[in-house]
């Protein structure tokens, strides 16, 4: 892969052969019959191809690194995970971010690997099969798509910005009335918001500059971020609280954005209610 050489260099390489074989296991999948279970409704789904990638990229990590540990949407955080990170080097992998997508044929699903050393994120991969596009980062490295460089959009204008945001899986009425109130309220000031179904292909949209901006308030868990996080960060963009604090990797929210709107957008969302169970808003930065 393009980039300078740095101490993350082997394990970057070991990511990146992980999310290749897991993607070709999406990609062998994605026009056959598919054996879908729902997790918490029928808006929350895992299937056979979730678990194989999982295990294939356990496998990989657990050979290559065998002391170090390993969080994975649907293994160790589905079997109770304390979701207390630590410094010790750890991975954290969506296997497929996108199932719905994946189920429905829409062709934005990835595999996402990321690690974190002292509680960072350094290394971070999140691969495609099907659209055929490969984001890699290491820490200082820069962000690269197919080993191209990339950077975030130069938008200034919230007038001229495209938005991401995602529904997440919650249904209920006090969750949508907070979502549809933050749909709303930037709907008036950006040019037009999408939802394309995957929190890392969100983040790695404004890190190549097809969005401008993406945010998520009650989205899965770390491993929708680590890997697409530091992507955007080594893009130029800014990762942070969707109120506009500091980025906490395990909270299940996040906003992304090219390195001129953060605080336009996020001045929008605090103002925003947030749904009963939904972490309250955080105070803006002085
Ligand atoms: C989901 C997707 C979706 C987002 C959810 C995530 P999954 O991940 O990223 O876009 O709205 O919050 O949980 O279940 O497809 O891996
Ligand atoms: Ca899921
Ligand atoms: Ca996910
Ligand atoms: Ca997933």
């Amino acid at each position: 892969p393009a980039g300078p050489p740095s101490e993350y260099e082997p394990y970057l390489s070991v990511a990146l052969a992980a999310a290749k074989e897991a993607g070709a296991v999406i990609a062998a999948a994605w026009d056959a019959h598919k054996t879908i279970d729902t997790k918490s409704g029928d808006t929350d789904l895992v299937t056979e191809t979730d678990k194989r990638c999982e295990e294939l990229v356990l496998s990989r990590i657990s050979a290559a690194f065998p002391d170090h540990k390993f969080i994975g949407e649907e293994g160790s955080a589905a079997q109770g995970f304390t979701e207390e990170l630590t410094d010790a080097p750890t991975w954290m992998c969506d296997p497929v971010d996108g199932t719905t997508n994946f189920v429905h044929r829409f062709p934005f699903s990835c595999v996402s690997v990321g690690l974190t050393i002292g509680k960072q994120p350094v290394v971070g991969v999140v691969l495609n099969p099907i659209l055929g596009e490969t984001y890699h980062a290491v820490r200082g490295g820069g962000a690269f798509l197919n080993g191209q460089p990339i950077r975030a959009s130069d938008t200034r204008q919230l007038s001229k910005a495209l938005v991401g945001t995602e529904l997440g899986t919650r249904r209920d009425a006090a969750f949508l009335d907070a979502c549809f109130s933050r749909i709303r309220a930037l709907s008036q000031r950006t040019r037009s918001l999408r939802c394309t179904g995957s929190c890392a292909l969100n983040l790695c949209s404004v890190a190549m500059g097809r969005l401008d901006a993406y945010y998520e308030i009650g989205l899965g868990g770390c491993w929708d971020l680590c890997a697409a996080a530091l992507v955007l960060e080594e893009a130029g963009g800014r990762v942070l609280d969707p109120a506009g604090g500091p980025f906490n990797l395990m909270s299940r929210r996040v906003l992304g954005t090219n390195a001129h709107l953060a605080e336009a957008v996020s001045g929008i969302l605090a103002d925003c209610p947030c749904a009963p169970d939904e972490p309250l808003p955080q105070p803006l930065p002085e």
